[in-house]
């Protein structure tokens, strides 16, 4: 399994755990910031805005190059909201294990957002467990994803 990971500066502690979580338990986790230099300052000061990470991760994951996405803010609103202007990306802003379950097995999300000002880091890590271990029922499901799709096609164009 592949995962892509990027948060703004809010998202930046949550993302960390996030991150050594995923690592500790041998998957593969590509960590595209924010980063700090050890002095506390972000290396690239134009990565810390959320839309830009989540744009970022979000055109990975649809051109295929990873399995899941995983977004940090502050809310994870405002990341989850970039990213679902990426046609083919379906991000879901989860806060309990029902919303990770069900984001998956409903909607086939994609990206998971958390938001670090809402959730604790090892709460959070419970939840990309259920998130990235819950697959896609199909079936009538497929149907509405589908129709996601289209909707993209009737209005980004
Ligand atoms: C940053 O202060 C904050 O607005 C951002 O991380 C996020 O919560 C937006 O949705």
């Amino acid at each position: 399994m592949k995962i892509i990971i990027g948060s703004d500066h809010a998202g930046y502690p949550l993302k960390e755990a996030v991150r050594d979580y995923l690592t500790a338990r041998d998957i593969a986790v590509n960590d595209i910031g924010a980063t700090f230099l050890p002095t506390g300052e972000l290396i690239d000061p134009s990565q810390r805005h959320y839309p830009l990470v989540a744009e970022r991760v979000a055109v990975e994951v649809a051109a295929g190059n990873f399995d899941f996405g995983i977004l940090c803010c502050g809310t994870g609103i405002g990341i989850g909201i970039s990213a679902n202007k990426i046609p083919g990306i379906r991000a879901a802003t989860c806060s309990n294990h029902f919303e990770a379950r069900y984001s998956r097995l409903h909607n086939d999300a994609n990206i998971l957002c958390l938001g670090a000002r809402v959730i604790a880091p090892e709460f959070a890590c419970e939840l990309v467990d259920t998130f990235l271990h819950t697959d896609f029922e199909g079936g009538r499901h497929a149907l509405r994803t589908d129709m996601i799709r289209e909707l993209e096609y009737k209005y980004h164009r």
